[in-house]
């Protein structure tokens, strides 16, 4: 078949499609063609602009290293992230619910005892965060383990500076005791912006957006047998809670800091100076084929 035009080239594109192996193959670039076909229709773009589209990606794709990933940031800054996550995590009542998980998770976080304090002594409010892991009321999951990060007082990451030679901070696995419980020391982060030097960035400017996300501690909790939870505790008050670059914030997710004062006890022992404290009780939904064969 030839003499394309607008009319007809979206069927010849699809008919290509038919020989797919995979159906799955096949139905995803038929969507992606027709929508593609359907975005360029809409948008009629001149030769000039198809050509800074065009450069646009190549940006982000330059702008990747091992310690940056701008395509992530381009889909959570587009809600991408959190819609795959919605479609992905449709979770029984009650289960904690989920959030992106963003470019900062780093696989192999040091492993430390429960109580640990994951500051590596940077300046800031110090924060002592407890809380729980549970399949529900009186049905603690002991041994869950948990994997803590966050920003710093200023709003970066420790693998923000991994370039310059920093060190890993402000993160840290931990093992849940035999009640399903965890607690740890650490300081209070910021609101931050998502590292905006770059081609998503420059596109966050074009659209008239700022770059922040509201201060948070991510968390990501995996015990067999059940779904693993990727999720924040966002801090109450928090002036970006309702503008978050990447549509991340959900009411379930936000706690208030309650402000201690110093001597207070904390597992017995008097604390030598105010803190604040964060407590969060997680709800792991049962894994995916299990509540499958519940459904059945
Ligand atoms: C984060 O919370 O670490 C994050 C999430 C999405 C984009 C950038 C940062
Ligand atoms: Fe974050």
């Amino acid at each position: 078949m030839r003499n394309f035009d607008e009319n007809n080239i979206t069927a010849a594109v699809l008919e290509r499609l038919r020989g797919a192996k995979s159906a799955r193959v096949r139905q995803v670039s038929e969507a992606l063609v027709r929508h593609l076909h359907d975005f360029i229709r809409e948008v009629e773009p001149t030769f000039e602009e198809w050509e800074s589209g065009v450069k646009f990606l190549t940006g982000v794709g330059k702008k990747c290293t091992e310690n940056r990933q701008e395509f992530i940031l381009l889909s959570d800054t587009l809600g991408a992230s959190m819609l795959v996550d919605a479609i992905n995590h449709r979770l029984p009542e009650g289960a904690t619910e989920t959030t992106v998980l963003g470019p900062f998770y780093v696989e192999r976080a040091p492993s430390l005892p429960l109580g640990a304090d994951i500051s590596t002594g940077m300046p800031g409010e110090r924060l002592f965060i407890e809380g729980s892991v549970s399949a529900g009321p009186g049905k603690p999951v002991p041994g869950a383990i948990i994997d803590v990060w966050h920003s710093d007082k200023d709003g970066y990451y420790d693998v923000q500076h991994y370039d310059e030679g920093g060190e890993v901070a402000l993160r840290a696995r931990f093992v849940c005791d035999p009640d399903g419980r965890f607690w740890l020391w650490t300081i209070v982060p910021s609101f931050y912006p998502i590292p905006d030097d770059g081609p998503v960035g420059d596109m966050l400017r074009a659209q008239g957006r700022h770059p922040y996300r509201p201060a948070h501690v991510h968390f990501m909790i995996s015990a067999p047998g059940f779904e693993t939870l990727v999720t924040h505790v966002f801090i109450d008050g928090d002036k970006y809670l309702d503008s978050d670059v990447v549509f991340g914030v959900k009411d379930s997710l936000i706690q208030k800091l309650e402000r201690r004062p110093a001597g207070t006890l904390v597992h017995g022992r008097a604390v030598d100076h105010p803190y604040a404290e964060m407590r969060y009780d997680f709800v792991l939904a049962p894994a995916r084929r299990d509540r499958a064969k519940a459904a059945r």
